[in-house]
C-alpha cells in the first residue's frame, strides 16, 4: 500500500510525476494556500506532508494527524515548525539546506543596489511618465563600492553575500554567535566585530541569520538608533528578525536612510506603512525564487520525504532525538 502524502503548495510537475509513482499524493495545486481549516482536515489521513515555510506546524496540527512520520519544508528556515512538537510524537521534520544560498545571496544583493540607488522610487518616477531630461541632483543614492558592510549570521547565505562584496571592493564587517575560523575568515577576507560595532560602522548591514525567539526584534529601535543615519539595512532572512514599526519610524525620519526587505512580519499581511515610503526596496519573499533552485528545493524535499517513508534517516533531518521514537 503506498503511502498518502500530501503537498501543500503547488509543485513542478518533474517532481510531482515520480512522487506519484511512490505515494498516494494530495497536492494543492490552486496557488491558494488551504485555509487552516482545511489543512488541518486535510492531514487526517497522511503519513508525509511536503510543505512551504509558510505553513505552520504545531502542535494542534500534529493532533491531528495520528499517522504522521515525517514534514519536509520546501525551505532552509524552519521556524514555522514547533520541533520540540513533532519530537515528542516522533515526527521527523526536514529542511532544505545548501541548495538555495547563492540565489538568496543574489536577492540580497538585488535589494542593497536597488535600496542604495534608489531604484524603486526611479522606476516609480519613469513610470509616472515624469521624466523631463537628465537632472543632475536628482535620485542621488549611495556609493556600493569602497564602503562597509556588515553581516549579521554569517552562516552559508552570509558568506555568499560576503563573496559577492569583493567585486564591489567593500570593507566586510560580521558579527557571529560562534566566530569562524581564522582561515575562514582570511579566505572570505571578513572581520569579526561586537555587535555593538557592526551597527556603528556599517554602511550597509545585512541580515542572515534564522529566526528564533532569541533573535526576535534583533533590529529593534534601540539597534537602529545605533547605526549611521547614512546606512542601508537589508533583510532577505526572517520576518520578526526586525520590529517593522521601528524600522517604519526610521525610514520616515530619515534616522536610517534606505531599506531592503524581502521578508517581514505577520506574511503576507505585512504592515502596509511599508508602502508610504520612498527609500525602501519591497520584495514579497522571494529569495529563492528561480526556476533551478525551487526545483533544487523540491527534490531535496522529496528525497527528505521519501527515505523517511521507506524508514530511513532522511539527508536533512532537524529532530535527530525523534529518530529512535520515529512512528513506523
Ligand atoms: C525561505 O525563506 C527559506 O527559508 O528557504
Amino acid at each position: 500500500m503506498k503511502p498518502r502524502i500530501l503537498v501543500s503548495r503547488p509543485p513542478f510537475p518533474e517532481v510531482l510525476q515520480p512522487l506519484r509513482q511512490r505515494c498516494l499524493v494530495e497536492a494543492n495545486e490552486t496557488g491558494v494556500a488551504w485555509s487552516l481549516e482545511e489543512f488541518h482536515r486535510r492531514v487526517a489521513d497522511k503519513e508525509g506532508l511536503l510543505i512551504s515555510g509558510a505553513d505552520r506546524i504545531d502542535e494542534k496540527l500534529l493532533d491531528a494527524a495520528p499517522h504522521l512520520k515525517v514534514v519536509c519544508n520546501v525551505a532552509v528556515g524552519y521556524n514555522n515548525i514547533d520541533l520540540a512538537a513533532c519530537t515528542e510524537r516522533g515526527v521527523l521534520a526536514t529542511n532544505t539546506p545548501g541548495v538555495l544560498d547563492e540565489t538568496t545571496a543574489d536577492l540580497t544583493w538585488a535589494l542593497l543596489l536597488a535600496a542604495a540607488r534608489r531604484l524603486p522610487e526611479a522606476e516609480r518616477f519613469l513610470r509616472a511618465g515624469e521624466w523631463q531630461g537628465w537632472m543632475g541632483d536628482a535620485f542621488l543614492g549611495r556609493d556600493v563600492h569602497h564602503a562597509t558592510l556588515g553581516i549579521l549570521g554569517l552562516g552559508r547565505i552570509g558568506q555568499a553575500v560576503a563573496r559577492r562584496a569583493r567585486g564591489f571592493s567593500m570593507k566586510v564587517l560580521y558579527h557571529n554567535r560562534t566566530r569562524l575560523s581564522r582561515k575562514t575568515e582570511k579566505a572570505l577576507d571578513v572581520q569579526y566585530v561586537s555587535f555593538a560595532r557592526l551597527l556603528r560602522e556599517a554602511d550597509f548591514l545585512s541580515l542572515h541569520l534564522p529566526y528564533s525567539q532569541n533573535a526576535h526584534h534583533i533590529i529593534g529601535a534601540k539597534e537602529l538608533a545605533r547605526m549611521k543615519p547614512t546606512a542601508v539595512l537589508v533583510n532577505a532572512a526572517r520576518g520578526g528578525l526586525v520590529d517593522d514599526v521601528a524600522l517604519i519610524a526610521a525610514l520616515r525620519s530619515q534616522r536610517i536612510a534606505a531599506a531592503g526587505l524581502d521578508v517581514f512580519e505577520n506574511e503576507p499581511n505585512f504592515n502596509p506603512d511599508f508602502l508610504k515610503l520612498d527609500n525602501v526596496a519591497l520584495a514579497p519573499h522571494i529569495g529563492s525564487a528561480t526556476r533551478a533552485t525551487r526545483l533544487a528545493m523540491f527534490e531535496l524535499a522529496v528525497k527528505n520525504l521519501l527515505a523517511a517513508l521507506a524508514g530511513k534517516r532522511p539527508p536533512c533531518l532537524l529532530n535527530p532525538e525523534a529518530w529512535t521514537k520515529r512512528r513506523k
